[in-house]
């Protein structure tokens, strides 16, 4: 019978070795990538081309065999479809409409745009094409991580505007997480109704605060979630990712109920090893590593994770997603490692 490695260890069974995939697997390392892409000017657009984008989120699973295929989209797809404007520039990352008054929360209410069936349409494709013992992986970005990129307006920011929306206008910043938190709830059941097996929330940003606004802005809206999620699919496993968290990714475990928390470059295997008797811990491999042209490096990385993490709740990834000049032949030769590795 064939076995969905991931869902398996979501669920605490035991297999017989480490499963893997890598966040953004798909994309810009791989030449069959930019083959499709560079026949399509617009990113968005290109996330709802049905066709095209079952086709890149297959190409990493045909090349390296890894155990899971994650849904080519982007966490910037929710404010599109909410009607927020949202570009992705050349060499400039995304630049969207930026949140200056209550006022620009009116037309967060309406319905997703049709683009959304385009999505959904993507995971029943992927469905039925994977191969049965892939684990397909839906996923949204935190409402905190979505809110920083509609405040600031950009990606590569210091989120000084975000900062002082929340220090000084805080009920206006509560409001917009709150509609960000119910409008992630419903793109990923519609994700689960068309097939997804498991959702991760990428809060890329979640390390940018602490304390109070920690609680208020990571860990509450993700509690919120998750209970919902729950409530709704009680078998769904959901993976959280506050990336740059330290030391609040232990009240992230302890508070919002996920299943699986995927944890960055700077969390000690032994945080994991503690960590994973409460949760699954996927994790952590600095991506640079695989830029490596040794490729003993990236061996000793691996075994310094496995000796400890082998044969526990744990699923192996990169502490954040491949690098566009990551070579191929470290790609292949980690996925390989990591599935022959016994203990
Ligand atoms: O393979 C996968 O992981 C699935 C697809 C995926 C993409 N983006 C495709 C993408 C996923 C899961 C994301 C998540 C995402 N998007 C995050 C969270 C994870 C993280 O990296 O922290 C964030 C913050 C974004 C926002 C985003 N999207 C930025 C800042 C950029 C531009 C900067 C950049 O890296 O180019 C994107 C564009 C993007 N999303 C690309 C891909 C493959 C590159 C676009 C291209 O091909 O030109």
């Amino acid at each position: 019978m064939a076995m969905k490695k991931i869902l398996s260890v979501l669920k605490k069974e035991k297999i017989d070795n480490t499963p893997i995939w890598m966040m953004r697997q798909a994309g810009r390392h791989l030449p069959e990538y930019l083959e499709i892409r560079s026949k399509q000017q617009n990113f968005l657009s290109f996330c709802y081309d049905v066709e095209k984008a079952t086709e890149v989120t297959i190409q990493p699973v045909k090349r390296y065999d890894v155990d899971a295929a994650i849904l080519f989209s982007d966490i910037l797809v929710l404010p599109d479809l909410l009607g927020w404007e949202v570009s992705f520039k050349k060499g400039e990352g995304p630049v969207l409409k930026q949140l200056v008054s209550e006022k620009c929360l009116d037309s967060l209410t309406a319905p997703f745009s049709k683009n959304a069936s385009c999505v959904y349409q993507i995971i029943s494709n992927l469905r039925n094409q994977l191969q049965k013992e892939k684990t397909l992986i839906g996923f949204a970005g935190s409402p905190w991580t979505v809110a920083t990129y509609m405040i600031e307006g950009r990606g590569k920011q210091d989120f000084s505007l975000t900062k002082k929306l929340i220090f000084n206008d805080r009920p206006l910043a509560i409001k917009l997480i709150d509609i960000l938190t119910e409008r992630t709830i419903e793109h990923l059941s519609n994700q689960v109704e068309a097939g997804v097996d498991v959702v991760q929330l990428f809060d890329s940003w979640a390390g940018v605060i602490s304390g109070e606004y920690y609680q208020e802005f990571v860990i509450n809206p993700t509690k919120k979630i998750v209970t919902s999620l729950k409530e709704k699919y009680p078998q769904l496993p959901i993976i959280g990712f506050p990336r740059g968290s330290g030391y609040n990714y232990e009240e992230y475990i302890k508070q919002t109920g996920v299943d699986g928390v995927s944890v960055d470059q700077f969390i000690p295997v032994n945080k994991m090893l503690e960590w994973e008797s409460e949760v699954v811990v996927q994790g952590n491999i600095e991506p640079v590593v695989l830029l490596s042209d040794n490729q003993d490096v990236i061996k000793r990385h691996v075994d310094n994770v496995l000796e400890k993490m082998y044969g526990k709740n744990f699923i192996f990834n990169l502490g954040h997603g491949v690098l566009p000049s990551t070579p191929i032949k470290n790609v292949e030769f980690l996925v390989n490692y990591v599935k022959s590795f016994k203990q």
